[in-house]
């Protein structure tokens, strides 16, 4: 009995040694694990950054690059809103006015019509020798205006409203809310009239472009 005392002392402190270097054997593992952690998680944020700047590198660049080949088509787009409709000279210089079929390619959701008759718009020289156009659509409810030679004013013959020669109503009783619409005009090569052909909304003072 006695000698069973000492031995088990001595066997307790070597077993809480075992235990003892059992767990600081095990601390230093996880220790280890944490030390080789943290560099492989730096190793991937900065990894994941670098990927990153990489893309807004070249989104950079790549987005220029598709406004270039884009802004060709949206400018093509602008300009087949202008129409050549005739020559300078073929216009009258006491300001009468003519009236010209508008006729250019149009499209719709699916299908392109190549050279079709879209409106008509009446052009005449103005005091200044500049050239000024009307869409011949009456603002009331788009039957064509017309124009008699020597009348100096613009008739409508569905419900009898009548415009002045620049445009403006001219009867008081007029069932058109407002003028004739007047269109932009350019004039290209020295003498070729090109019109901003567009249609406006009808029966509304107000002049709202249809797209
Ligand atoms: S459509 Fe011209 S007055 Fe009605």
């Amino acid at each position: 009995m006695e000698l069973e005392g000492p031995m088990k002392e001595e066997s307790n402190p070597t077993s809480n040694e075992a235990s003892g270097d059992a767990g600081g054997g095990g601390g230093f593992s996880e220790g280890a694990e944490t030390v080789r952690e943290h560099p492989t998680r730096r190793a991937f944020f900065k990894k994941a950054l670098t990927m990153l700047l990489g893309a807004v590198a070249a989104l950079g660049a790549i987005i220029p690059a598709v406004m270039v080949l884009i802004d060709p088509l949206r400018r093509r787009q602008k300009d087949t809103n202008f129409v050549r409709i005739t020559t300078r000279e073929t216009l009258p210089e006491n300001g009468e006015p003519r009236k010209f079929t508008v006729i250019k390619d149009s499209t719709d959701a699916w299908n392109r019509y190549p050279q079709k008759p879209v409106g008509a718009v009446y052009l005449r020289r103005s005091a200044d020798k500049s050239v000024e156009a009307f869409n011949a659509n009456c603002p009331h409810a788009n039957c064509f205006v017309a124009y008699r030679s020597g009348e100096n004013f613009y008739r409508c013959p569905c419900h009898n409203s009548s415009f002045t020669l620049d445009g403006s109503i001219r009867n008081a009783d007029s069932p058109s809310p407002r003028g004739l619409d007047s269109l932009e005009v350019e004039i290209r090569n020295q003498n070729e009239v090109w019109v901003k052909f567009q249609n406006f909304r009808a029966g509304t003072p107000k002049k709202i472009p249809l797209s």
